[in-house]
C-alpha cells in the first residue's frame, strides 16, 4: 500500500529529536505510516519505542523536528485540538490498562460517554459491536479481574476501537502471552486492519509476531531508523545490526 501514490500518510515524522534530562533518545527519526498499513517498529529494550508512541499522542514533547497526524503538526496543537486528535487514535497498552472497578461494558462505554454526545442506546450498540469484533461478546458483564490476560488484552483492543480511530498504536501486544494466544492476537491485529481499514503501528520485539503482522517494518537503533522496508527485505538484510536483532544472535555489533 505504501507504493500506491494515491494513498496519503496518516502519520509523518521528520527529523525528530527528543531528549530526557539532556539524554538524547531520538536523534533524527524520519518515519511515515500510510493509510491501511501495518507498520511494525522493532528495536531493543530502551531504544525509545514506547517514547515514540507517546510522542505521536502528544504526551511527550520533541526538541526539534516535526510530527504530523493527518497533515497537522502535533506539537502546535492546543489542548482542545490535541484531545480531538487523541480521539482519532486508539492506543492498546502493554498491560491492557482496563479500569479494575468497572466491568467490561463500562470500560468500553467510558470514552463514548466522556467524548461524544451519543445516547445510551447508541453506546450500547457500539459496545456490543466492538466486543463482537474481538470475540468477547460474552464478557460484557464481567469484571477485568475475572478475565485471563489474553481476554483482557482483547477487551483492551475493543476499547481502542470504540471511537472508530484512524490509527491504532499497539505497544507490545503479545508480551507475556502464551504462543497460542499470541497467535490469536496477531490474527486479530490483521483482521481488524482489514475489516475496519485502520492504519496500525505495532511495537514489538517478538520476531514471529512481527513477521506475521507487518506490511512494513522499521528498526529503531541508537536514536534513528536504520532500516525501513518490507518484511522480505528485512529477512534478507545484511546490515549487521538488523541481522543480529532479527535472528537473536549473541555475536554482532549490538552489546559490543
Ligand atoms: N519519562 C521519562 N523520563 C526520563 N527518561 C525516560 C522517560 N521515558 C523513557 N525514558 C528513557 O528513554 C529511553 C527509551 O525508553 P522507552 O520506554 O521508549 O524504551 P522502549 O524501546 O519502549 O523499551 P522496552 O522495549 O523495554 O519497552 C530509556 O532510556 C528510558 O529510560
Ligand atoms: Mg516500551
Amino acid at each position: 500500500m505504501s507504493n500506491d501514490p494515491s494513498s496519503r500518510p496518516v502519520l509523518e515524522l521528520d527529523q525528530v529529536r527528543l531528549a530526557f534530562e539532556g539524554e538524547e533518545v531520538l536523534r533524527g527519526v524520519c518515519l511515515r505510516a500510510m493509510q491501511g498499513e501495518r507498520l511494525v517498529i522493532l528495536g531493543r529494550s530502551g531504544s525509545g519505542k514506547s517514547t515514540l508512541l507517546r510522542l505521536i499522542l502528544g504526551i511527550v514533547k520533541l526538541v526539534s523536528g516535526s510530527v504530523k497526524f493527518e497533515g497537522a503538526e502535533v506539537s502546535q496543537m492546543g489542548r482542545g485540538r490535541l484531545n480531538q486528535m487523541r480521539s482519532r487514535i486508539g492506543m492498546v497498552y502493554q498491560y491492557s490498562a482496563l479500569i479494575s472497578s468497572l466491568n467490561v461494558r463500562d470500560n468500553l462505554a467510558l470514552p463514548l460517554e466522556e467524548l461524544t454526545d451519543k445516547s445510551t442506546r447508541e453506546i450500547e450498540a457500539i459496545v456490543d459491536e466492538k466486543l463482537a469484533l474481538v470475540g468477547m461478546a460474552d464478557a460484557k458483564n464481567k469484571m477485568p479481574a475475572e478475565l485471563s490476560g489474553g481476554m483482557r488484552k482483547r477487551v483492551g483492543f475493543a476499547r481502542a476501537l470504540v471511537l472508530d480511530p484512524a490509527l491504532i498504536l499497539y505497544d507490545e501486544p503479545t508480551a507475556g502471552l502464551d504462543p497460542v494466544i499470541s497467535a490469536v492476537i496477531d490474527e486479530l491485529i490483521i483482521t481488524l486492519s482489514e475489516k475496519i481499514e485502520v492504519t496500525s503501528i505495532i511495537v514489538t520485539h517478538e520476531m514471529s509476531s512481527a513477521f506475521k503482522v507487518a506490511t512494513r517494518m522499521a528498526m529503531l537503533y541508537e536514536g534513528r531508523i536504520i532500516l525501513d522496508d518490507t518484511p522480505g527485505h528485512f529477512r534478507e538484510s545484511t546490515d549487521p545490526v538488523v541481522a543480529q536483532f532479527i535472528h537473536g544472535e549473541v555475536d554482532g555489533p549490538i552489546l559490543r
